[in-house]
């Protein structure tokens, strides 16, 4: 596999990062065991629950070291983000990766180090395998990104959704429980709130209104993740942030869309009228408030991340076209999504309270970053649009194809 091309505003693997897809026994990192560390069956679920959870919430106590880390989803476009932001903020953390590898992911973002070593190891696999998951423990925290992630997909097949999102939450949740972990952090979304009129912000005390099949599956699980909290003590908590974009997403969602759309002179379809509002983060800004909701954040509570910078969909769709100095009226107006909500807009004053997080990027400057990005970056995106993508995006957006 070749290396992939890597921002230097990404970061890197640390030397002797490992990317391996071997079935999940034989990827199992070695060192782990000669270590000495004792199988799962043979822990004591007490003694081990109380020193994994030692190992987190000491607030102002310095960077928690040597941590196993579980996260999910980690092949995905937030996912591997994040583990490239660990790679850079904390190079100690071993970290085993499970992750599916459906059409959404990217494993190459991970190839950057390829030596043998027990820093990152990437299983595929399904979080609603609960053997497989199961065996990945003892760890001393979870982070679960994996989802299927996009609203026009669980419109049209919500099942996948309940399976993934919510059963393979709870998968993961009853691992947790078994093994005991310091925390796990489950990454969430500002769409369980429902949609906003013009004013207003939803805190995390508003109560859950989803009204898309991907929403309501997220707002399950995390009904699921606080629920466990409350009655088996599983040291979980939500963090719940607006709209991502910046490099390696996948071209279904907006922003890709529209900037590799208006790359190749294909039009930039539109919902409706165009003047649904969402609050656009960086990725790398969400993989910041992450961090610091698994090292400080509180089992129990929810975290809201909102980029701050809202936006209309029109507003978006001008913003790329004038980067990308395009003079071809290229937007066009396509039906509305079904059930689309108006607008989101989260209150993040907790986490800036509790966790000292804010967003660094400013849009207007990282959407440039991000389209520069797109367009150096061509076989990338031409890649995943030569395939299946074709299909589905016929299928979607029949009046934009030829
Ligand atoms: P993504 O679709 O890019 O990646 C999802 C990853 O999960 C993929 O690598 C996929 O292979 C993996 N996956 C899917 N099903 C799996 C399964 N059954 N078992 C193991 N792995 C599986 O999604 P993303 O945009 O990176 O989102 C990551 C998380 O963040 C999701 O939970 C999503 O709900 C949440 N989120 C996303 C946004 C956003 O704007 N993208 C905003 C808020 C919250
Ligand atoms: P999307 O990126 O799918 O994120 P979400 O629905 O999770 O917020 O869509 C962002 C906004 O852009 C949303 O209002 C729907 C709209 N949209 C379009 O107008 N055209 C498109 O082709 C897509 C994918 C989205």
């Amino acid at each position: 596999m070749g290396k992939p091309h890597i921002r230097s505003d990404e970061g890197t693997a640390p030397k002797g990062a490992s990317y391996s897809t071997k079935s999940f026994r034989a990827a199992l990192p070695e060192p782990i065991r000669s270590k000495g560390r004792p199988a799962p069956s043979s822990v004591n679920p007490h003694r081990l629950k109380r020193r994994r959870r030692a190992r987190f919430g000491r607030r102002g106590k310095g960077k928690v070291k040597a941590v196993r880390l579980i996260v999910t989803g980690g092949a995905g476009f937030i996912g591997s983000s994040f583990v490239r932001h660990l790679w850079r903020e904390r190079p100690d953390w071993e970290i085993v990766n499970l992750d599916l590898l459906t059409y959404a992911a990217d494993p190459e973002s991970l190839a950057a180090a390829t030596a043998a070593s027990p820093k990152h190891t990437l299983v595929r696999g399904d979080i609603a395998d609960a053997d497989l998951v199961q065996s990945l423990f003892p760890a001393d925290a979870v982070v679960n990104f994996a989802a299927e992630s996009h609203v026009d997909r669980s419109i049209v097949k919500p099942g996948l959704f309940l399976r993934t999102n919510v059963v393979g939450t709870g998968v993961l949740l009853d691992a947790a429980r078994k093994f005991g972990v310091g925390r796990f952090l489950q990454v969430s979304t500002d769409e369980v709130y429902g949609s906003l009129g013009a004013e207003g912000r939803c805190s995390e005390e508003t109560p859950l209104a989803p009204r898309s099949p991907y929403a309501a599956s997220k707002a399950a699980a995390d009904h699921l993740c606080l629920s466990y909290h409350h009655t088996f003590g599983v040291p979980a908590l939500v963090t719940r942030s607006s709209n991502n974009y910046g490099p390696r997403q996948f071209p279904e969602k907006l922003i890709p869309l529209l900037v590799t759309n208006a790359l190749e002179g294909s039009p930039l379809p539109i919902y409706g009228d165009g003047l649904n509002v969402r609050e656009w983060l960086h990725v790398t800004d969400n993989c910041r408030g992450i961090l610091a909701a698994l090292e400080r954040g509180r089992p129990g509570q929810v975290y809201n991340l909102g980029g701050g910078e809202e936006r209309t969909n029109l507003e978006v769709a001008g913003e790329v076209l004038r980067l990308l100095g395009a003079t071809a009226p290229l937007i066009v107006h396509v039906p509305d999504r079904l059930g689309h909500d108006r607008r989101y807009a989260l209150d993040s004053a907790k986490a800036l309270a509790e966790l000292g997080w804010r967003p660094q990027f400013s849009f207007g400057e990282a959407l440039a970053g991000t389209v520069a990005w797109y367009r150096e970056n061509e076989g990338w995106w031409r890649r995943i649009k030569s395939g299946v993508y074709r299909e589905y995006y016929a299928r979607m957006y029949p009046s934009c194809v030829s």
